[in-house]
């Protein structure tokens, strides 16, 4: 270890270390536009200048690496009038036209002049016009003339996607973000960029002007549309006279899971949670209030049922399910192999397992049926799951089917439909494809809130149950899970000592 000195603050730092690492690691504000933890240096912007004693000019951090004894300032005349220069520079050119510009809330180069710059613009010559609405391609928009040419758009592409989709136009100040002539960029993870561009340069087609950044909240979620489980910010928002509304999914940072990024596919998963919900119990087609659903529900559930658990239910809910079917002599399987998709899989994030909890699935040994099997029961009750992989519309109206579901498609296909909390109003627990356990929150609350799954259960074994207590009731007893306590557990997840279930 070495010892550095920052801003009269000394900080032990390994050998090799970048500076700026070090000070973004620390809660030390550095202003940067080229560097992305991601990414690495470009040292392009000049933004993250700093003094160190024994240098002649300031240095950029993203470039320096540490040296024992190292003394290094962020503060004092000299370095504050370094930096408001190069912020100078970069506003040159830029509109300055935050109001209507859908990053405002979120935009480094606000933060940086509130930070940094604050002076009256010293400029009368005309600013240089470049085009402001260009669809690149996926859902990705570009404003030319409020980019930074900080390139971390085009090594995303280099570095991570390794697709080459985006470049660098022309010379000097006509030099513009682009595609190759001809060329769309059409990237499953095109997403990305939109989030790593430090301005408003870059925004998306699907959010833009839907919702001003400072009226959404955000929770901590878990994308379940297949097993790698990336780490989600969930965005949403209230307002008066609505419902509460997805509004969209962001990248939550989680090096053992997705790192910085998210797919695409993952990202817009989000329009589904909002779409076409069930609020109401449907018996027979006819919608009943939630209490005459559930007394339905006592005399509807036969014993000779075989009970499908989805596998994105969480690992809670799993649990219950299973607990509760053994009190009541019920069998209960999987579907797994609905879930496989090899064309989804590529060498990124995606893999070919299209649910969240597979994993889950096997650890609480629920057995994989099959289909043959399945086409012989005549009462069946699905708790998320979509049968219509399975059976054809004919085959499943010829059966007594009880469907727990949070949304209303195929709804009139079953006898019973019981509306669910879905996943983002509930908490709950995902074992990803590596055996990561983790934890996903409670973030949104609809006014007409269907119970969870969990409720439902308990209300029909008339006993209390939550999250907490099918951990100690029905998971802390496994092998696998019997150290966990599940409040503990990092944002980071927890790896499991388990291979194959
Ligand atoms: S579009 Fe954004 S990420 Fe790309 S170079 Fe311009 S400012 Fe940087
Ligand atoms: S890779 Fe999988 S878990 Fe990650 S965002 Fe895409 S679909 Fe969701
Ligand atoms: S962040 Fe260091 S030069 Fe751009």
């Amino acid at each position: 270890m070495l010892t550095i000195n920052v801003d009269n603050k000394d900080i032990e730092v390994n050998e090799g270390a970048l500076l700026i690492d070090v000070m973004l690691k620390n809660g030390i504000s550095v202003p940067h536009f080229c560097y992305h933890e991601a990414l690495g240096p470009d040292g392009n912007c000049r933004m993250c200048m700093v003094e160190i004693e024994g240098q002649k000019r300031p240095q950029i951090a993203c470039d320096t690496i540490v040296k024992d004894g190292m003394i290094v300032r962020t503060k004092g005349e000299k370095i504050e009038k370094v930096k408001r220069g190069i912020l100078e520079l970069e506003l040159i050119n830029h509109p300055i036209d935050c109001p209507i510009c859908d990053q405002a809330g979120e935009c480094k180069l606000q933060e940086y002049y509130m930070e940094v710059g604050l002076y009256e613009s010293r400029l009368d010559t005309p600013k240089v016009k470049a085009k402001k609405h260009v669809h690149l391609g996926s859902e990705v928009m570009l404003d030319q003339e409020r980019c930074v040419l900080c390139k971390r758009c085009v090594r995303f592409t280099q570095i991570y996607t390794k697709t080459d989709d985006l470049i660098v136009e022309k010379r000097s100040d006509k030099s513009v973000i682009s595609t190759f002539p001809g060329r769309k960029f059409e990237n499953p993870y095109a997403g990305n960029v939109v989030d790593i561009c430090p301005v408003g340069a870059l925004t998306d087609r699907d959010f833009r002007f839907k919702k001003r950044v400072w009226f959404l909240s955000h929770g901590k979620g878990i994308c379940m549309e297949c097993s790698r489980g990336c780490n989600i910010r969930v965005g949403h928002d209230k307002a008066k006279y609505q419902d509460d509304i997805i509004y969209r999914f962001k990248p939550r940072r989680n090096d053992q899971v997705n790192g910085f990024f998210i797919c695409d596919h993952g990202r817009y998963s989000y329009k589904k949670e909002n779409d076409n919900r069930l609020f109401h119990p449907l018996l027979n087609g006819k919608e009943l209030e939630l209490q005459d659903g559930i007394d339905s529900l006592k005399g509807l559930i036969k014993k000779d049922a075989l009970v499908i658990i989805g596998a994105s239910l969480s690992l809670e809910e799993i649990a219950y399910i299973k607990a509760w079917a053994n009190k009541e002599g019920i069998k209960v399987a999987s579907l797994v192999e609905d879930y496989i998709d090899e064309s989804f899989e590529d060498k990124l994030l995606k893999t070919k397992e299209r649910a969240s909890n597979i994993n889950a699935l096997k650890l609480l040994d629920i057995k994989n049926l099959s289909k043959d099997l399945l086409k012989e029961c005549k009462n069946i009750i699905l708790f998320e799951h979509d049968i219509t992989k399975d059976l054809t519309k004919e085959e499943i109206k010829e059966k007594k089917i009880i469907n727990f579901t949070t949304h209303a498609a195929n709804s009139e296909l079953f006898e019973f439909n019981f509306p669910v909390a879905s996943t983002y109003e509930k908490r709950g627990s995902y074992i990803n494809c590596d055996w990561i356990l983790q934890k996903s929150e409670k973030i949104v609350q609809k006014e007409l809130q269907p119970p969870t799954i969990i409720e439902v259960l308990s209300i029909l074994l008339d006993e209390y149950m939550d999250e907490d207590k099918v951990w100690r009731e029905y998971l802390n007893g496994s092998q696998t899970l019997k150290e966990i306590n599940i409040s503990l557990i990092r944002d980071d997840g927890y790896k499991l000592g388990v291979k194959n279930g």
